[in-house]
């Protein structure tokens, strides 16, 4: 039987996870501008944003595995175009959701720079590769600002069913 709204697992991990990606992403852009010196500032907050990142990355795996287990939600009552729309947003929020993580762990394996996870140095996975190195930071960058652009129209969309159209939205994902 469909539901017609989100059950309190994947509401708790919508809600949680929006707080931290919005907060890691800040942080991501924010540590770039720190000074290359020897306080280590640069590479204690690398290593903050490293291992958030991770656990995003596990929370990210658990959230997909739950969207395709739980019962269907039943989609909202609006025209086709609209509902293909809605899904193809979603699910390219799925997939930028783990790109990023795993973009940022490849580049970091290859960097040459042990991966700390909150303080505990984990093995070193592959010796320094300057070029996959280059292409998964590539990827890390790129993906971050499609997934901020994709974040700015989905809050807009929310925005247009909930205040324009005063459709009940909110109390789906509540
Ligand atoms: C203030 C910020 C946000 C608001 C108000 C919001 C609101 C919502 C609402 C109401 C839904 C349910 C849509 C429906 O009824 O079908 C939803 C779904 C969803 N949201 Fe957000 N959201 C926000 C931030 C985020 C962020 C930061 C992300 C992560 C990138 C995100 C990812 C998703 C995804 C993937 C779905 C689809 C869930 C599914 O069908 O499996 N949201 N959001
Ligand atoms: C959902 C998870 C993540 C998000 C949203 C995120 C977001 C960001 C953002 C916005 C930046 C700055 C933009 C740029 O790349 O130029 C950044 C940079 C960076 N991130 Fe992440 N990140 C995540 C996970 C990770 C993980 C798991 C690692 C490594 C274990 C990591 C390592 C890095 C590094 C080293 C940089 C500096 C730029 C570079 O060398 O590529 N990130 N991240």
């Amino acid at each position: 039987m469909q539901r017609n709204r989100y059950d309190r697992f994947s509401v708790t991990l919508h809600w949680l996870m929006a707080v931290l990606l919005l907060g890691q992403i800040a942080l991501g852009m924010w540590m770039l501008g720190l000074p290359k010196d020897a306080s280590g500032l640069r590479a204690s907050w690398f290593n903050v944003h490293k291992s958030w990142g991770m656990v995003l990355g596990l929370l990210i795996a658990l959230r997909l595995a739950w969207a395709l287990w739980r019962p269907r939600v039943a989609a909202l009552p609006q025209p086709r175009p609209m509902q293909l729309l809605a899904t193809g947003a979603h699910r390219l929020l799925y997939l930028l959701m783990l790109l990023m993580p795993l973009s940022g762990f490849v580049g970091s394996v290859f960097s040459g720079y042990p991966i700390r996870f909150f303080g505990l140095r984990l093995p070193q996975l592959a010796e320094r590769w300057d070029g996959a190195k280059e292409l998964a930071s590539g990827v890390h960058q790129w993906s971050a600002w499609a997934l901020v652009l994709l974040i700015a129209l989905h809050v807009l969309a929310f925005v247009h069913h909930q205040v324009i159209r005063k459709e009940p939205l909110l109390q789906r994902m509540r």
